[in-house]
């Protein structure tokens, strides 16, 4: 292409300073250096992860930054060395890596990469540099993805190749929301035709569970949100019943234990509070019972060690335990077959110079996801 090996001038939405609106921003964006790609994004998502970022909850994250971790675009040029795709490929950036060297990687039990920006510096890429500047300044990476940029570069292990038919104003879902939560009964929870669950939190993530929970021929699935308009989409999702814990006096996990005889075979914590995730956890049952973790927050966690000692477990996930360059292509050959609609998923498309209002949307719990056009 005409821009591979140049600087490219384009839109992006800067975070300068958390808890402000994001401010959308002529950027420089340099061209990929050995064993880097440069992407045109087409869309991207906004995912509660994001806000978390907006809010200065990352605390190995410096501001200015370029929020972003759920696209879909096309290669548009490549550095020295890589090989795995080329100029004009569609491709899901990656906010979790797969190398697949580390040992990690060539584990069959584990997705996490031992290379992941979660081990190293989450703000800069793997070389310890950033491609972006604006107004003479840097500007940090987010998740090494940074998706909220017209052109963003990503190391070529952060890269899935993705079938040239798949619709990228779908499909870009697929680099966080649907196959974290999707991912989470299916590979975390490994949850069982039959069995019984339980989904603490309804956005994009907890409703991606239920329809994990769902192809998994769960036979009753709860629904937990505190914001009752979630209910329609999760029973159209596969949910059998929704609860509020706010309708009730006793705490939910009683209500939960009552409603199943003796708690939940597999309960999901996908909101991101200390509390809900030991709520989740006291919701499935004392000896068999399996608890995954989705929600992401920083704060510590006191539990009374007799949950466990029964015989629950519980677990942590992170991208629903995919290996994401070996899964999310073949994931979304899946989608293309119609095994799955997570096209449900998406309540609002809006254009790229949008993105504040699409916040808005996820605070006021009106939106499950909005999809921004570049
Ligand atoms: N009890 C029940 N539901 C709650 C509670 C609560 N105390 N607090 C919030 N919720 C519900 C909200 O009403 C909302 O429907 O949790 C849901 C969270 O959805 P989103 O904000 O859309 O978040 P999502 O993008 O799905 O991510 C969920 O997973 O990846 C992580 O960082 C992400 O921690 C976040 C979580
Ligand atoms: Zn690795
Ligand atoms: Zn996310």
């Amino acid at each position: 292409m005409a821009t591979a090996g140049k600087v490219i001038r384009c839109r992006a939405a800067v975070a300068w300073a958390p808890g402000k609106p994001l401010s959308v921003e002529e950027v420089e964006v340099a061209p990929p250096k050995a064993g880097e790609v440069r992407i045109k994004l087409v869309t991207t998502g906004i995912c509660q992860t994001d806000e978390h970022l907006l809010q200065g909850c990352f605390p190995n994250t410096e501001f200015p930054v370029i929020p972003g971790h759920e696209g879909a675009g096309i290669v548009e040029s490549i550095g020295e060395g890589v090989t795995s795709v080329k100029p004009g490929d569609k491709v899901i950036p990656l906010c979790h890596p797969q190398c697949g060297e580390c040992s990690f990687c060539r584990n069959p039990e584990t997705n996490y990469c031992q290379r992941s920006h979660f081990s190293g510096p989450q703000n800069l890429l793997p070389d310890k540099t950033s491609r972006f500047t604006c107004k003479g300044k840097q500007i940090n990476h987010f998740l090494w993805v940074s998706t909220f940029a017209e052109y963003s570069v990503v190391p070529e292990y952060a890269v899935a190749k993705i079938d040239a038919a798949a619709p990228l104003d779908k499909v870009c879902l697929f680099g966080c929301g649907f196959s974290t939560g999707y991912g989470a009964a299916i590979n975390t929870a490994k949850v069982k035709a039959g069995s019984t669950c339980a989904i603490f939190g309804l956005g994009g993530v907890g409703l991606s569970v239920v329809m994990g929970c769902k192809a998994a021929g769960a036979a009753r699935i709860i629904a937990v949100d505190i914001n009752k308009d979630k209910f329609a989409k999760a029973k159209e999702l596969g949910a059998t019943d929704c609860i509020n814990p706010r309708d009730f006096k006793k705490p939910i996990q009683e209500v939960i234990t009552e409603m199943t005889g003796q708690g939940v075979d597999y309960s999901f914590e996908a909101i991101g509070h200390a509390d809900t995730m030991i709520t989740a956890l006291a919701s499935c049952n004392m000896n068999t019972g399996v608890c995954v973790m989705i929600g992401v927050t920083d704060s510590e966690i006191s539990i009374n060690p007799t949950l466990l000692l029964t015989g629950r477990t519980w677990k942590g996930t992170m991208f629903g335990g995919w290996k994401p360059r070996d899964s999310i292509p073949k994931l979304i050959s899946s989608y293309l077959e119609k095994k799955f609609n997570s096209d449900l998923l998406i309540t609002h498309t809006l254009p790229f110079a949008k993105v504040n209002e699409g916040f808005e949307l996820l605070r006021a719990g009106k939106s499950i996801r909005s999809i921004l056009l570049f």
